[in-house]
C-alpha cells in the first residue's frame, strides 16, 4: 500500500460508506428508469435476468471497483495509472478512468433533467395539483411539462446547482450528511405507497407481471432485451465509471468489501423491487401502459395521490424523497471528475465542482431540447437524452465493468486482492476471484456483443 488515506478526506466509519454508496446506487435508476424498462421488456423474464446481472456481475464487480479505488486512494484516473505503473502495466490503463470521466459527463447530463421532473412533480404535489385526477389528464400534465423547454431549463439548472454545492463542500461534510436520514425516510415512504397500491390498485397482476417470467416476450425483443437488463443493472449498481471507485477510495483498510458490497446490492435491489410494486398495481389498475416508456411514474403515481387521502401531502413527501435519492446519486458522478480537476490541475474542491458541473449543465440543455424543440433530430432513432441513456447504461457502464474485472482479475496479482478482501483465501474469495475473471468478463462481453446485433450480423444468430 502506498497511502493509506486519501488527500480528499476518507468516510469516518463503514457505515457511511455503505450509506454513501448505497446512495449513489439507489436514485432514478431504481425508482424512474427500473419500472419503464422493465414494462418495455415485458416485465417478469426481464427483471429474472436484471437479478442475475446483480447477483453475478453485478456483485463481482462492484467488489473490484472499490478494491480498486481503496489501493489506488485518488480518482479513477490517477488511481488506474498509478495501480498499473506500479504492477509494470501500460499507463493507458488510466483510459479507463477517462471512460468513466465521459460516461459521468452524460449520464449526469440527462440525470439532472430527470431530476427536474421530480421537483416540478414535488411542487405540484405540494400545491393540490393531483387531486382528482385521471388517467388523461395525469398524462396531459406531463406532455406540458416535458413539451415547455424553458421550465425543464430551470428546473435542471436548479438540480445542478444543488449537486455542485454538496460536491463543492467534500467528502465528509458534504456527502456524508446528506445521506443519514433521507436514506431511511425514502424507503419507509416507498413501503407506503406500495401498501397503498397493493389496496387500491391490482395487485395480483402486478406481481405476475413482475414475477411471472414470460421467455416468448424476452425473446421477441431477443438480445437487445438482455442487454438492456444488464444495463440497468450496472446503471442502477452505479458500476463501470468509477463512482464506486472514487468512494472506495476514501474507505478505510480495514473495512470488509464483501460485506459492505452485499448490503449496498440488497438495498438497490430491495428498492427497485418495491417501486415496481407501487408502480405496476397502479398501471393495471387504470388501463394504463406498462411499456409506454420514461413517463410511467409520473403519469401513475400522480393518480394514486390524487385519490388517496392525505395525498398531497405524501405526494410532495414522495417526490421530495426521490429528489434525494437523485441528488446522493448525482453528487456520486460528479465526484471522479471533480476530484481529479483537484489532482491534475490543482482546482480547489469548490472549483472544480463548478467547472465540472457546467460541463454537464451545457450538455443537459441539448437532452432537454430534444424533448421539444429539437424533438425531429434523431441519432439511431433517437433523441439526444435516449441516445446518452442508451450509450451509457448499455455501452459504456459495461465497458467499464469488462476492464475493471480484467484489471482486478489478471493485472492485479493475486496477493493484492486477497490482501483487499480480508486476507484469507477462503473459498469466497475463490469464489470472487472465479467470477472476476472468467464470468464476468466473459457475461458482460457476450451480452455486449449480442445486444448490438454483432453476432446476427455475421450469421451466428
Ligand atoms: N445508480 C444511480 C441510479 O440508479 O439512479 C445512477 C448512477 C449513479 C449511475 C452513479 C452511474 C453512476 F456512476
Amino acid at each position: 500500500m502506498a497511502t493509506t488515506v486519501s488527500i480528499h478526506g476518507m468516510w469516518s466509519t463503514r457505515l457511511a460508506f455503505i450509506l454513501a454508496a448505497a446512495g449513489s446506487a439507489v436514485g432514478l435508476g431504481n425508482i424512474w428508469r427500473f419500472p419503464y424498462t422493465a414494462g418495455e421488456y415485458g416485465g417478469g423474464a426481464f427483471v429474472l435476468v436484471y437479478l442475475l446481472c446483480v447477483a453475478g456481475i453485478g456483485i463481482p464487480i462492484m467488489m473490484a471497483e472499490i478494491l480498486l479505488g481503496r489501493r489506488g486512494r485518488q480518482s479513477p484516473i490517477n488511481t488506474m495509472r498509478t495501480l498499473a505503473e506500479r504492477e509494470g502495466k501500460p499507463v493507458a490503463w488510466s483510459l479507463l478512468g477517462w471512460m468513466g470521466i465521459l460516461a459521468g459527463f452524460l449520464i449526469l447530463s440527462f440525470y439532472s433533467v430527470i431530476a427536474g421532473w421530480t421537483l416540478a412533480y414535488a411542487v405540484r404535489a405540494a400545491g393540490g395539483a393531483f387531486t382528482g385526477i385521471d388517467a388523461t389528464a395525469s398524462k396531459a400534465m406531463f406532455d406540458g411539462l416535458v413539451g415547455d423547454g424553458e421550465r425543464l431549463l430551470a428546473w435542471h439548472t436548479i438540480f445542478m446547482v444543488m449537486t455542485v454545492m454538496v460536491v463543492a463542500r467534500g467528502v465528509a461534510s458534504g456527502l456524508e450528511q446528506s445521506v443519514k436520514w433521507m436514506m431511511p425516510a425514502l424507503f419507509v415512504l416507498l413501503l407506503v405507497m406500495v401498501v397503498y397500491a397493493g389496496w387500491a390498485g391490482d395487485l395480483g397482476a402486478a406481481v405476475r407481471y413482475l414475477f411471472a417470467p414470460d421467455f416468448a416476450r424476452l425473446q421477441e425483443k431477443g438480445g437487445e432485451a438482455i442487454l438492456s437488463a444488464m444495463g440497468q443493472a450496472f446503471f442502477s449498481l452505479s458500476l463501470g465509471m468509477g463512482a464506486i471507485m472514487v468512494y472506495g477510495s476514501y474507505l478505510r483498510h480495514d473495512a470488509s468489501i464483501a460485506r459492505s458490497t452485499v448490503m449496498i446490492a440488497a438495498t438497490d435491489t430491495t428498492v427497485a423491487l418495491l417501486a415496481g410494486l407501487a408502480i405496476f398495481p397502479m398501471v393495471f389498475a387504470h388501463g394504463l401502459e406498462p411499456g409506454s416508456g420514461p413517463g410511467l411514474i409520473f403519469v401513475t403515481l400522480p393518480i394514486a395521490f390524487g385519490e388517496m387521502p392525505g395525498g398531497a401531502l405524501f405526494g410532495t413527501l414522495f417526490f421530495a424523497l426521490l429528489v434525494v435519492a437523485a441528488w446522493t446519486s448525482s453528487i456520486s458522478i460528479l465526484e471522479p471528475v471533480s476530484a481529479w480537476l483537484v489532482e491534475n490541475r490543482g482546482f480547489s474542491r469548490v472549483r472544480a465542482a463548478i467547472i465540472g458541473g457546467a460541463g454537464a449543465w451545457l450538455l443537459g440543455i441539448v437532452c432537454l431540447l430534444s424533448l421539444n424543440h429539437w424533438s425531429e433530430y434523431e441519432v439511431a432513432g433517437k433523441g439526444v437524452l435516449d441516445l446518452f441513456d442508451y450509450l451509457t447504461a448499455n455501452i459504456l457502464l459495461p465497458l467499464g465493468g469488462i476492464l475493471i474485472a480484467i484489471f482486478a482479475g489478471w493485472v492485479l496479482p493475486r496477493a493484492a486482492t486477497l490482501d483487499e478482501l480480508g486476507g484469507t483465501d477462503r473459498p469466497g474469495y475463490r469464489l470472487w476471484r472465479f467470477l472476476i475473471r472468467y464470468v464476468a468478463p466473459a457475461a458482460v462481453a457476450l451480452v455486449l456483443l449480442n445486444g448490438i446485433g454483432l453476432f446476427k450480423a455475421i450469421g451466428l444468430a
